[in-house]
């Protein structure tokens, strides 16, 4: 895949949560192509963000995919909030979905596109059978709760293996990645597979998020020494 083609896609649980407006304004003028929402429900993870009414309220001051991840228990209650939020796309954790096919279903039925997301340790296996139905699968490369966490070295096997997966049984799906991405592992990454990079701290505590997004693009598309 050519490094145009790769996704920067920005979490603003690294922004500053008292101008998000500002926020995604920032991101979008600074070049990236989807704005990560990482909603969390003290369950499902030990941490509390925030809900559709963010996604609400920033729709209108901007114009790029929103991509809602939701680690949250029960995602079926709070889809089509989402939905009419102005999601345009949304994952849920296997790990929080006992009957996934049917969430996934419930997700394309909203007109979202349709990801799902794998904790560290969750096989790869757990998604085998439903991957042609997906747009995004999503390789946890930290355990999900909280910004700012180490990459997670061990899931570098595990992003191979899906990016092999994907093209075997259903190559229209994008490979994302999320968690302790920043421009020393970005290309690494790329090179194994991923299409789409999340990055929270990487873009937001950069000297602004701009140089944050040009510095991954940079580490992707910069040749090898
Ligand atoms: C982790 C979230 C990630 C994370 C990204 O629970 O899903 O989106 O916040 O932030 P960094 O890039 O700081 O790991
Ligand atoms: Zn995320």
């Amino acid at each position: 895949m050519q490094a145009s083609e790769i996704r920067i896609a920005p979490s603003i649980l690294s922004a500053d949560f008292g101008a998000m407006r500002e926020a995604v304004r920032a991101l979008q003028d600074g070049g990236a192509d989807w704005i990560h929402f990482d909603v969390m429900d003290g369950h499902f993870v030990p941490n509390l963000t925030f809900g559709a009414p963010m996604v609400a309220a920033l729709r209108s001051h901007c114009d790029l995919p929103f991509d809602v991840h939701l680690m949250i228990e029960q995602p079926e209650r709070l889809i089509p909030d989402f939905a009419a939020a102005g999601a345009n796309s949304i994952t849920v954790h296997v790990e929080a979905c006992p009957h996934l096919h049917r969430v996934v279903q419930q997700i394309r039925e909203v007109g979202c596109r349709v990801g799902v997301a794998l904790n560290p340790h969750t096989p790869l296996d757990s998604v085998r059978y439903i991957l042609p139905e997906l747009d995004l699968l999503l390789v946890m490369t930290v355990n999900p709760g909280f910004g700012g966490q180490a990459f997670l070295d061990l899931m570098l096997p595990k992003v191979a293996e899906a990016a092999a997966l994907i093209q075997r049984v259903a190559p229209h799906v994008l490979l994302q990645v999320d968690g302790g991405i920043s421009p020393d592992n970005a290309r690494q990454l790329v090179e194994l597979g991923a299409q789409v990079l999340v990055a929270g701290s990487s873009v937001f505590h950069a000297p602004t998020p701009q140089e944050g997004i040009r510095a991954l693009r940079l580490a992707i598309t910069s040749h090898k020494a």
